[in-house]
This record gives structure tokens, C-alpha cells and sequence, in this order.
């Protein structure tokens, strides 16, 4: 039965949360099969699907069709994309459409689209009737080995980047490798960033996979599914083990002090940096900073880098286009950054490949000195 009704070489990870456990399905044509899937797992058989308007004329119309044939009735908001989507504006939008849909505790709020719409949607799932059941229908790199795994959701303020939300966890994860051919390289390559990152957390042989199959990776076919699958199981791995962040979730981090202050430096516009962009730079940063603190050889940094660089992700600060804020302003935004505490920066250094730790001791006068000597201008 499993052989007409399941494509060849999908992958289940399973997240063992106990009473919020829930599996990540990934594999081509998930989207035909969503509304199957949702139906054998959940009670409810109304939903509100939220997107964006790239995704929707793309996908929107299969994901329904599948929802009815399932005997699911649902109804779709259609947003702008990007990242100022993810606003207090949007929040109420979509509150208002899970509403007027009537949802109830049993029906399910789907977000089908990126990281934005994942987290924005996830956030509404989690308030509306203090929590309704809520699935992800991720359809950008990163969402599918990131954002749509581990419960994290929320939107940006003025005060900075995804600082009101809540943790919800989805119920159900359904990862279609297909969609990714629709997906520009230059979101490809930034997701392709996190992929990276798992291996060099802490699986020095998943990076040096990487490093020999990432042409397939990129082509798709059953690398790609393989290099999913490897990511959202160490994501749900670090999540398991720390579901709200008070520990080692912090080594998901890695590369992500410098990017997101390069991101806030370029005001967080995508034409100029995207956030697996960012976090790309962050990392050979970090690798860097590690071997400048004589904890790593600076072999280990050569190495990210070419390997980044191979797969045509900016690796320099002066990859940027544009100018950029001196190292002082560069500064004070990892020092406003949530991960200071008492006045010493915490950080996710490394001793080597997939060898990263968190360090909450690092002088800020190091890491100033480090910025102005890799700083292009
Ligand atoms: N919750 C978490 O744990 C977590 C983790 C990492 C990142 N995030 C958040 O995720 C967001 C970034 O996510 P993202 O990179 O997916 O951004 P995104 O949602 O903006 O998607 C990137 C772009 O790709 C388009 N797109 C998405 N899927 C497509 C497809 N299949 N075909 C064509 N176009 C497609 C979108 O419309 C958008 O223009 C950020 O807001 C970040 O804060 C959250
Ligand atoms: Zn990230």
C-alpha cells in the first residue's frame, strides 16, 4: 500500500516532543498528498491557508485541491512577500482571516510559503483561541531545513527582528523537495547556508558530504532529499534537547551574531543581503575569530570558505554591495543583540569543523579589533 501511496525516497523525522511530537515528511509531490496527510492526523477538517504572493499562484490552487479531496474545507489570505510582512499590521490580517474562517482548536491554520509566512502564520496558530493546531507547508530552502522546525514563531518590530512571538510547535511538517525548482538560486544558495551550518556544528562528516554531493544537493533528486532530511534531524535534535532555548539551541547560532549585524547594517535589504547570506559571512567570520583566539586553525576557516564561495554564497563583508557602517556601529549591533549578557558577548565559537560551542566570555575589545581588520573599507 505504502508503494502507490508514498513517492519513492521519502524521508519521516520524526520530533519526539511528547504530547507535541510531530513528523516532518520530505519528499517530491507532498503538496498533492497534503491534504491526505493532514486528514490522517488531525480531527478538525476546516483550515486556513496563509501565503504569500509569490508562492500562491504557484502552489495555492494544488494544496486546495488536495484539502477537498481530503474533505477538508478551507479558505486562503494571500500576502505580500517579504520580510515586512512579518508585522503587528500582518499579524492582525491573518488573526482576522483564522477567525472569520471559523477555526476551531481542531482545525488548522496552514502556512504554505517561506520563513516569513511560517513564522507570522505560526504566531497566529498559537494566539487565535490561545492555540490552534497548525501545519507548515514549507516552500523555501530555509524554511524546510530551518524555520518550519522547532516551534520558534513571531514577527519584527521597530525595537528589532523577532521579538514578539511564541513558541508553537506545528503538528505537522510537510516538506515538498519539488517546489524548491521554482526557487530562485540566489534563496537556494542563502538556505543552502543552514544546511551548511548543521555540519559544521557539530557533524564534521555531514559537512564533508556536503563538500563532495552539493552539485546534487542543488540539482535535486535524492541528494537534496538526503541533505533535508540530515537538517531537520539535527535541528530536531538541538530542539529536543532544548525546546525553549536556555541552552544548547544557542549552537544553532553559529554565524548568526555577525550576519544578523551585517543584516541590521544594510537596513535588512534583500537586495543587498538575505539572511543565510549574512549568516554565510557570520560563519567564515566566526571560524575566523576562533582561529584569531587560537582556538581553531585557520585552516578550518580556509575551508568554509571555499566551500562557501564554491557554492556562490558571499563569504567577505565586502561582498556586500554597497558600503557599509564602520566597525564601531557594526559593534554596537552585536552588542545590542540578544545574545549579550552582564556585559560580555556571547558567542559560537568553533575548534574546528563541526567542532562549535557556545562562549559567553568573549571580550567585546577583541571582537571590535577583529571587525576593523576585516572590515573592506
Ligand atoms: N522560526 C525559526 O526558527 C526561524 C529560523 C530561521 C529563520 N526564520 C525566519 O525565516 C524568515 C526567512 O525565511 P525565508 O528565507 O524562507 O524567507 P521568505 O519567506 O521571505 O522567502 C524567500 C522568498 O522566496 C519566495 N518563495 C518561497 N518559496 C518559493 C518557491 N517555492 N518558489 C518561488 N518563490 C518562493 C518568497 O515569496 C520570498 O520572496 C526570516 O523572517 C527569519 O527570521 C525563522
Ligand atoms: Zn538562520
Amino acid at each position: 500500500m505504502n508503494a502507490i501511496t508514498s513517492a519513492p525516497a521519502e524521508r519521516l523525522v520524526r520530533v519526539p516532543l511528547g504530547k507535541r511530537a510531530y513528523d516532518i515528511l520530505i519528499g517530491p509531490g507532498l503538496i498533492a498528498r497534503a491534504g491526505a496527510e493532514i486528514a490522517a492526523r488531525l480531527k478538525g477538517r476546516k483550515a486556513a491557508v496563509i501565503t504569500d504572493e509569490n508562492v500562491a499562484p504557484i502552489y495555492l490552487d494544488a494544496l486546495t485541491a488536495s484539502l477537498q479531496a481530503a474533505g477538508i474545507q478551507s479558505s486562503s489570505l494571500v500576502l505580500p512577500a517579504g520580510e515586512k510582512t512579518k508585522s503587528f499590521e500582518h499579524l492582525m490580517t491573518v488573526c482576522d482571516a483564522v477567525l472569520t474562517a471559523r477555526i476551531e482548536r481542531n482545525d488548522a491554520v496552514i502556512a504554505l510559503g517561506g520563513g516569513v509566512i511560517g513564522d507570522l502564520s505560526g504566531f497566529a496558530a498559537g494566539i487565535v483561541r490561545r492555540g490552534v493546531r497548525f501545519v507548515q507547508v514549507p516552500t523555501s530552502l530555509l524554511s524546510q531545513v530551518d524555520s518550519s522546525v522547532g516551534g520558534k514563531t513571531g514577527i519584527n518590530t521597530h525595537h528589532g527582528k523577532n521579538l514578539v512571538g511564541v513558541f508553537h510547535q506545528p503538528d505537522l511538517v510537510l516538506a515538498d523537495t519539488d517546489v524548491l525548482n521554482t526557487l530562485s538560486q540566489r534563496e537556494f544558495r542563502a538556505g543552502y547556508a543552514e544546511v551548511a551550518k548543521y555540519g559544521l556544528i557539530d557533524k564534521p562528516d555531514f559537512f564533508a558530504w556536503l563538500e563532495a554531493n552539493w552539485q546534487d544537493v542543488f540539482s535535486g533528486g535524492a541528494a537534496r532529499i538526503e541533505a533535508i532530511a540530515a537538517s531537520c534531524q539535527a535541528k530536531s535534535d538541538v530542539v529536543v534537547a532544548d525546546e525553549r532555548e536556555n541552552g544548547p539551541r544557542a549552537l544553532l547560532n553559529l554565524g548568526h551574531t555577525f550576519g544578523h549585524a551585517l543584516e541590521a547594517a544594510t537596513a535588512y535589504d534583500s537586495r543587498r543581503l538575505v539572511h543565510g547570506e549574512g549568516v554565510a559571512i557570520g560563519m567564515v567570520l566566526a571560524h575566523e575569530f576562533s582561529s584569531r583566539l587560537n582556538l581553531a586553525s585557520p585552516d578550518d576557516a580556509k575551508r568554509v570558505e571555499t566551500h562557501l564561495k564554491t557554492v556562490g554564497l558571499p563569504t567577505r563583508m565586502g561582498d556586500i554591495p554597497g558600503a557599509l557602517p564602520p566597525a564601531e556601529v557594526l559593534m554596537d549591533a552585536i552588542a545590542q543583540d540578544k545574545k549579550v549578557k552582564s556585559g560580555q558577548l556571547t558567542f559560537i565559537l568553533t575548534r574546528g569543523i563541526g567542532q562549535s560551542f557556545v562562549a559567553d566570555d568573549v571580550p567585546s575589545s577583541e571582537v571590535l579589533s577583529f571587525l576593523r581588520e576585516k572590515h573592506p573599507q
